[in-house]
């Protein structure tokens, strides 16, 4: 398989050499391609498309995908500033925390962000707070167990997400209580969610708890459409799933009596095909049993591997032909540290560029300083253009904050 030496007509090795090594890449068309696939699939539907920031949270990406039509979820105060500062107004963001302070909470109304409400004493809370002054979404745990792996399923009855779907009516008598206005809706079970089916099932559980709450304005049927890792992996029918999704939506506003918007929030359908991870062969070993790879990386700036035994897909980006062996592409990180175990790829050298795929969602904001190590730079394809959109850290970054004292 011809795997990408290009995007947008420009050399991955070329980014690799104008802007050193390990770096991410962004293909700017892709994102706004998924963006578009989501408005057409849906287009039967008022659609809002509410990003969800935490899969990539670089602002140049955030005021990108804002230009392409899409709104934000944001799960924390800083994801909500990093939206603000992208020129996402705070009545576009929807915010839905997870058992976060009052005082997160009180900052978010401040600011004018939709509060998704996933506990009772925090619903409790707010009736108390602003009674029926604040407009608010209920996060509801549907128990439907989904998700490409347990670590990412959060819809189930274990997990801490939402309130219960038991738990309705001691929803409603608050809610009752206090005059709490409930414009919406809302559930996430998982990401890596491959059958439309399971969004149908999180869509019959709002529409039968939203026939309890005369004063909606959206449904919130939340993230996790499955991207396609591998080659023989598959992605979720976004076609197939807008159809069915919407059609169910559309009987249940008829029953309901009103229109109303349906929400979606997708992370990694948006932004994980989009990433490209060029790292570099530093050593190639070989012991009695197996070939290592290791490359100017690791765990630190892609911990998907090691996190959720994440398939990324990875490329001789230098050497795109002839014989092949079978390699596991190690990072730097003093523990165990895999990016990739047994892959056939084009005989490896040191020097050579190696490229992970689907490194957009998830890559660089769950990356951090382990062994001191500084995080990469970030490039955006953006026109036929290659912009910087994020230096490289040096050392004086890990130092920003330390003091050192006297002893
Ligand atoms: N909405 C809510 C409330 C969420 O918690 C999430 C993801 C999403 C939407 C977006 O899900 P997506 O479309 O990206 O699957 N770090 C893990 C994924 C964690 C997802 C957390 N919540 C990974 O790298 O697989």
């Amino acid at each position: 398989m011809q795997q990408p030496s290009h995007i947008q007509g420009i050399a991955l090795e070329t980014l690799a050499k104008d802007f050193g090594t390990p770096l991410y890449v962004y293909d700017g068309e892709k994102i706004v391609q998924q963006i578009q696939s989501l408005q057409t699939a849906f287009s039967a539907v008022p659609l809002r498309i509410k990003y969800a920031t935490k899969a990539l949270s670089s602002l140049s990406v955030l005021r990108l995908i804002r230009k392409a039509g899409a709104e934000l979820d944001a799960v924390s105060i800083g994801e909500i500033k990093l939206g603000l500062l992208a020129g996402c107004p705070a009545s576009e963001i929807m915010y839905t925390p997870s058992g976060v302070g009052f005082d997160e909470i009180q900052e978010a109304v401040q600011i004018g962000v939709m509060i998704n409400v996933d506990s009772l004493p925090l619903l409790e809370m707010i009736g108390q707070t602003y009674g029926s002054s604040l407009k608010i979404c209920i996060r509801l745990n549907p128990h439907i167990l989904a998700g490409g792996n347990l670590k990412i399923s959060v819809g189930h009855k274990e997990s801490k997400f939402g309130i219960s779907i038991e738990q309705l009516p001691e929803i409603l008598e608050l809610v009752q209580r206090y005059q709490i206005s409930v414009a919406g809706l809302h559930v996430h079970t998982g990401s890596d969610i491959y059958d439309a089916e399971v969004f149908l099932k999180g869509g019959n559980i709002l529409f039968e708890a939203a026939m309890l709450f005369p004063d909606l304005r959206f449904l919130d049927f939340g993230g996790g459409f499955k991207v396609a890792y591998s080659p023989e992996d598959s992605a979720t029918d976004i076609t197939q799933l807008g159809k069915v999704v919407s059609t169910a939506f559309q009987t249940f506003c008829e029953k309901y009596g009103r229109q109303l918007e349906l929400w979606i929030e997708p992370g990694k359908y948006l932004v994980s095909e989009a990433g490209y991870f060029i790292v570099k062969a530093t050593v190639v070993k070989e012991s009695p049993t197996l070939h290592f790879v290791g490359v100017d990386s690791g765990l630190n700036h892609l911990i998907r591997p090691m996190m959720y035994d994440a398939y990324h897909d990875i490329y001789n980006l230098s050497n795109q032909e002839g014989a092949t062996a079978s390699y596991t592409v190690v990072g730097y990180i003093c523990e165990t540290d895999t990016l990739a175990s047994q892959r056939q790829l084009h005989v490896v050298k040191e020097g050579d560029l190696l490229v992970l795929k689907n490194a957009g969602a998830y890559g660089f904001t769950m990356s951090s300083n382990y062994n001191a190590r500084l995080r990469p730079a970030e490039v955006l394809i953006w026109e036929g253009k290659a912009h910087l959109i994020r230096k490289r850290e040096q050392f004086e970054d890990l130092l920003h904050n330390q003091i050192s004292i006297d002893l």
